[in-house]
């Protein structure tokens, strides 16, 4: 049985430096937990300025190839990020006998099945705690605490820039374009912010949690993405008079054998428990048919918590090898679901015109509704500005291409100055 387990952390970065730090300052309590010692071997980083500022020794600086290739290493943690060459390391440890934790939300997103396979052809774990949620528990606990469930939904904010942005919408009612300065001046937006404020971040995550929770395999290309830059001060405003909030959504939900995998911004209840989700927090929500309702709660990014959950792989991992049960969480997706169009999806929409304000412009507008089976829930003026005025709109529960069929018919009617907005109102069990 072994006693020390050897670890190889390919990256020092924000996420790599938390790993290195927790691993050497809890390390006596490591032994105590795990029965073992965990030793950080060899760190592949390319700036030795960042094995100074964690007090690493500079001896364990090497190359990834050269950690890779070291026979007594255990455990390669991967944390540098992006596809290659990140594929590559995981791969080629994985066929030399090493167990593998990553945090890589986009590898796994888009790779996930030959990681996994790989995985599973070599005997060895691969554990990605840190690739949804950050700090949040979210991967292990479907894959295990839940597993006695069938899944029915899950659905979060899973990314913290956009949900820093909205809440700052939504507390100040600063147009988009302040949050997002403001989120990049506080270094909770990048330089360019596209892959959050788009959604694609979001994507890769709920393509992974999708994959977990259904059993079967959904890549990012899978998920319909819409961002939050089109969100007004106005539809929060809106939004708020109705008793919504407007979050950035992750949804995941298997309707007749079929997946929906969505990201969009979505009014939410101000009721529902994600609806007080603030600032740059994440939570997912996970209906069971056995449990019910959970909702996991927590930083969803930033060093230390990303941190946490990859030692938290770490020690699993560690575990599994003194007690020779390696692989025993591998992949999990044996079936093959069909991801649904967005046109086929069924939902609420939330649609703001600015109409020429004059009379028969609302059945005009009705008539069009009616003709392609949408069936308006209500229709509010809200104020007019001498010849315009907003017209709020709000569906019950219908099909996603005769929505937009019947608003293309709209856009063409002369007395529509503008289609401002349009936002899915998702519905929830509990509002
Ligand atoms: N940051 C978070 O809060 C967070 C949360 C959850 C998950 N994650 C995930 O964790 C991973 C790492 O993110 P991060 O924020 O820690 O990134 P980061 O700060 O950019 O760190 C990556 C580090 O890896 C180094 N690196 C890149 N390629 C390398 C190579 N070939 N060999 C050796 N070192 C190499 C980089 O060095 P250079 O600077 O020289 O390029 C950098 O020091 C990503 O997959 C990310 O999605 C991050």
């Amino acid at each position: 049985m072994k006693d020390v387990i050897n670890i190889g952390l390919i990256g020092l970065g924000t996420v790599g430096s938390g790993v290195y730090k927790i691993l050497t300052a809890h390390k006596k309590d490591f032994r105590r937990k795990t029965g073992v010692d965990l030793v950080v071997k060899a760190i592949a980083e390319r700036n030795l300025a960042r094995a100074d500022m964690v007090g690493a020794d500079r001896e364990l600086i090497t190359d990834a190839e050269a950690l890779i290739e070291d026979p007594d290493i255990d455990i390669v943690v991967e944390v540098i990020g992006g596809t290659e060459p990140a594929r590559s390391f995981i791969l080629k440890a994985m066929k030399r006998g090493k167990h593998v934790v990553t945090a890589n939300k986009e590898l796994l997103s888009s790779h996930g099945k030959e990681i996994l396979e790989t995985a599973e052809e070599n005997g060895v774990d691969i554990l990605f705690e840190a690739s949804v949620g950050g700090g949040i528990p979210i991967i292990l606990p479907l894959k295990e605490c839940l597993v006695s469930n069938k899944i029915l939904k899950v659905m979060g904010i899973v990314n913290g820039t956009t949900n820093f942005i909205l809440t700052k919408m939504s507390e100040e009612g600063c147009s988009f374009e302040e949050a997002l300065k403001e989120a990049q001046e506080k270094g909770y937006a990048e330089r360019d912010p596209s892959a959050d404020i788009e959604g694609r971040d979001a994507a890769a995550k709920i393509a992974i949690l999708a994959s977990i929770a259904f059993n079967s395999r959904v890549t990012s290309s899978d998920v319909f993405v819409e961002g939050i830059s089109k969100i007004t001060a106005k539809d929060i405003l809106y939004a708020k008079e109705m008793d919504y909030v407007i979050k950035l959504l992750a949804v995941a939900k298997e309707v007749d054998e079929e997946l929906e995998v969505r990201v969009h911004p979505a009014m939410v209840s101000a009721k529902h428990p994600l609806a007080s989700v603030n600032g740059v927090y994440n939570a997912i929500f996970v209906e069971g048919d056995a449990v019910g309702e959970v909702m996991f709660f927590g930083p969803g990014a930033g060093s230390m918590p990303a941190a946490s959950a990859v030692v938290g792989d770490v020690i699993e991992v560690a575990r599994n090898i003194k007690y020779g049960s390696s692989g025993k969480t591998g992949c999990t997706c044996f079936r093959d679901l069909k991801v649904k169009a967005i046109e086929e999806i069924n939902s609420k929409y939330y649609l703001l015109l600015k109409v020429v304000d004059k009379p028969g412009v609302l059945a005009k507008i009705a008539k069009i509704f009616g003709d392609n089976n949408v069936s308006l829930a209500s229709v509010i003026q809200k104020g007019s500005r001498g010849s315009t005025a907003d017209l709020m709109c709000l569906t019950h529960l219908v099909k996603e291409k005769n929505f937009q069929k019947a608003l293309n018919q709209i856009g063409e009617l002369d007395a529509i100055d503008e289609i401002c907005n349009v936002i899915r109102v998702e519905e929830c069990q509990n509002e």
